[in-house]
């Protein structure tokens, strides 16, 4: 044997784990289809871009028990012309993006935590930008709770730059689920964390139909638990606080940003819609764990709030809890609640009911009806049309945080279902056994249609068939099943998501907005 005179050193891939393998692989890919193929019968005056925000993995993790929310912020657009959709993806260019292909590596370390990070990069701007995309004063946003927003050109999808508002914001974090009010054009946003890892305290804002910051208030949260969601009534913010906790002593040690802590109450938080720090009020509730929330309204001198809300956890990625134990499957089934604010009283309260038993999460409205009373809701089911709890304990080495099980739980989401607020029914669409079905998007038929009657529209995973389906639903007549639909030549999961109509990005378009700012 002579020695080889080959140079060499080795290769370097993803984990070889679940997140990173079969249907959930990462694509890496930046895309542009001319003319999805498409089939039955799809909408032929539809004209505007339906964004969707994912992650994607531009590089290998730091850590092999990495979670899916730490991939990087990848947006796509469905461009509709009577009928016709192109399709395109782009990565944001945030600077860890940026960082780490200068690199050709990952450098950010575990997901929130700076501790972990690469010595190189410390202090420089870990978001991914991956959660959710909102069209706002002229401008395409790609959001994470985490970090500021990241703005980006809503025709070419090219990255401007992370956005602070003019300036105007000084928080640290900004939710990835704003409020808007269809009257007036305001955006409310708020950050938790907003001064730091593991701080309480939490920045809100209002944002003019303009993209300038309004109104401002500080103030700090019981203790520093993640507040994924919040609404905005016409008289009040409402903050749910549960007990996802950050600590920083657990980040210091390189461990996870978060854990459910059995020993902590849950809350909710009303301040007045315009109101000062010092008027924040904290009301301790029912345990409760909040996940998405449909819309918040006043009515019969009450604030009602729906959402879906489980009894723990509602993220399967963050536990056991800081105690050590697992969850039960049914802690994290979220199902559709209704809260009843009541202020009449010397003390504040809140009703928590549930309208239906059915396992459920991403409720979605007629975004025309934000803030005022609504009836129709759309919302992904698990295990529809199957006996059972939605969330299934199933046996292999998911990625979880510590490694902690061997048994992890995972919904199974195959139904997409219209929710009556009225009847408090649902009626439902299975999707044929393997699909998975993503969170859908009410488009109103035209810009005076009356609430839910529009189109539908969901991407699908056709997981034996490696690659995603954009289905159109009539919203009046889910359980019938899809009108038609586009058949993407990739695998797309994504997050979040907004249709824009064509002619208000026209307007913007026309006047300079979204293509220029940044900081
Ligand atoms: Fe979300």
């Amino acid at each position: 044997m002579t020695a080889s005179p080959l140079n060499l050193r080795p290769g370097t891939g993803f984990p070889d784990t679940p997140l990173f393998k079969g249907f959930g692989a990462p694509n890496r890919i930046e895309a542009d289809v001319y003319e999805l193929e498409s089939y039955g019968q799809i909408p032929a005056d539809l004209n505007g871009r339906y964004y969707r925000a994912a992650y994607d993995w531009a590089f290998p993790p730091m850590f092999n028990d990495e979670i899916p929310v730490n991939g990087d912020g990848m947006a796509s657009m469905f461009h509709f012309q009577n009928g016709h959709v192109d399709f395109k993806t782009r990565f944001v260019r945030t600077e860890k993006f940026q960082l780490e292909r200068a690199a050709r590596r990952a450098l950010f370390g575990r997901y929130r935590n700076v501790f972990t990070a690469d010595p190189t990069v410390r202090g420089r701007i870990r978001s991914t930008a991956n959660t959710h995309v909102v069209w706002h004063g002229g401008k395409l946003l790609m959001l994470k709770e985490d970090g500021l927003p990241w703005e980006i050109d809503p025709v070419t999808l090219e990255t401007v730059g992370t956005w602070d508002f003019y300036g105007a914001m000084t928080s640290k974090t900004c939710t990835a689920h704003p409020s808007f009010d269809p009257d007036t054009g305001e955006m409310y946003l708020f950050g938790y964390e907003a001064k730091g890892e593991a701080t309480r305290d939490i920045a809100y804002y209002v944002i003019d139909a303009s993209g300038h910051v309004s109104h401002e208030a500080w103030f700090e949260a019981p203790y520093a638990g993640m507040m994924h969601d919040f609404r905005v009534s016409g008289s009040l913010a409402i903050f749910p606080l549960s007990p996802i906790v950050a600590d920083l002593d657990r980040l210091k040690e390189g461990a996870d940003h978060w854990r459910w802590d059995d020993s902590l109450p849950s809350y909710v938080g009303i301040l007045p819609r315009k109101g000062t720090g010092d008027q924040i009020q904290w009301i301790e509730t029912e345990r409760y764990s909040g996940g998405h929330m449909a819309n918040s309204f006043d009515e019969d001198g009450v604030t009602v709030v729906d959402l879906c809300q489980a009894k723990k956890g509602v993220f399967p990625f963050f536990y056991p809890d800081v105690q050590g134990n697992m969850f039960e499957p049914d802690d994290l089934n979220g199902r559709v609640t209704r809260w009843h604010i009541d202020q009449s009283g010397p003390q504040a309260t809140v009703k928590m009911e549930q309208l239906n038993d059915a396992v459920c999460e991403f409720p979605q409205i007629d975004a025309r009806y934000e803030m005022r009373p609504h009836r129709h809701a759309y919302f992904l089911l698990m295990n529809a049309g199957q006996a059972g709890p939605g969330m299934l304990e199933v046996p292999g080495d998911l990625p979880v945080p510590g490694g902690a099980s061997a048994l992890a739980m995972v919904p199974i989401v195959n139904g997409i279902g219209h929710f009556d607020y009225e009847t408090r029914e649902f009626s439902v669409h299975v999707l044929p056994p393997g699909d998975v079905a993503q969170e859908v998007e009410f488009v109103p038929a035209n810009p005076d249609a009356p609430e839910g009657v529009g189109y539908l529209l969901a991407l699908v995973n056709r997981t034996s068939e490696r690659h995603s389906d954009l289905l159109v639903f009539d919203a009046q007549d889910v359980s019938s099943g899809p009108l038609g639909g586009y058949k993407l030549p990739v695998r797309l999961s994504t997050i979040h998501g907004t249709w824009v109509p064509e002619h208000q990005l026209a307007i913007a378009t026309r006047s300079g907005a979204g293509s220029q700012g940044g900081n």
